[in-house]
């Protein structure tokens, strides 16, 4: 299911969080990918709250790739369940396209999978996630603020978002509250098509009621 890569010369690991030498240089990465600070920021705020993972991508000792997972959560119609964002992921200009994005998004994945995560939501390119296992179609009963091409769901195992293994499923347009991945992604109708933001989530939930840190 997950793309194949290659580029060796490469190396992917989980991010040091007490170096600041490396903070700044995945704020370096991420301000340069986008073109402007939101992302940056947005992976500082996430690091200290619902950060599931923090990847890096490291070529003779410098980041040129980073990505981001963190804890999200669904609201169906019986409970609040949990899922997983991928958000943001970025490559820096001069190695894009050598396979480093899908590299980091493939070694995310495999870590979500790892952890026992099941459900795992992007807004994003249309052309470039499917090849991961995004679907649009599976995030079609997710209610969205987001074109519904760029809004895609993967799961990690079974059918959990049709509900097919009767543990839960998730109401048609109930799903999501409204404005929840505004929220979760700072995502603006003028942006189409790119993870951004640097708004307060607003969610609210959280499983344990404590700050989570990433990489457990
Ligand atoms: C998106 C991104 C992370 C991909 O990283 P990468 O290392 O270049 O990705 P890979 O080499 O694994 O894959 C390259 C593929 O991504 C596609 N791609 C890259 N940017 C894209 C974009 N903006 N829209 C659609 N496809 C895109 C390329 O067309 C290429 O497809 P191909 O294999 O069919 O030729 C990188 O382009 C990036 O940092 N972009 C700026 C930040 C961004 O937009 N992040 C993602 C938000 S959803």
């Amino acid at each position: 299911m997950f793309a194949k890569s290659s580029d060796e010369s490469v190396h992917i690991r989980v991010e040091n969080p007490t170096s600041d030498v490396e903070l700044e240089a995945i704020r370096m990465v991420n301000r340069t990918a986008f073109g402007g600070s939101e992302e940056a920021e947005l992976v500082d705020k996430l690091r200290d709250s619902d950060a599931l993972v923090s990847l890096v991508a490291e070529s003779e000792l410098s980041i040129v790739g980073h990505i981001m997972l963190s804890r999200m959560w669904i609201r169906t119609t019986s409970e609040v369940a949990t899922a997983v964002a991928l958000a943001p992921v970025a490559v820096l200009p001069d190695f894009q396209r050598q396979g480093i994005g899908a590299r980091l998004i493939d070694e995310g994945l495999a870590r979500m999978k790892q952890r026992g995560e099941r459900i795992v939501i992007v807004v994003g390119h249309p052309s470039y996630y499917p090849r991961f296992g995004f679907s649009a179609d599976k995030a079609v009963s997710l209610e969205s603020p987001f074109p519904p091409e760029a809004f895609m769901a993967l799961e990690l195992g079974r059918d959990h978002l049709r509900g097919s293994a009767g543990q839960w499923s998730i109401h048609p347009r109930s799903a999501c509250k409204a404005g929840m991945g505004a929220a979760l992604f700072g995502f603006a109708p003028e942006r189409r098509f790119s993870v951004a933001g640097t708004r307060e989530r607003t969610l609210g939930y959280s499983e344990t009621g404590q700050k989570r840190r990433y990489g457990k």
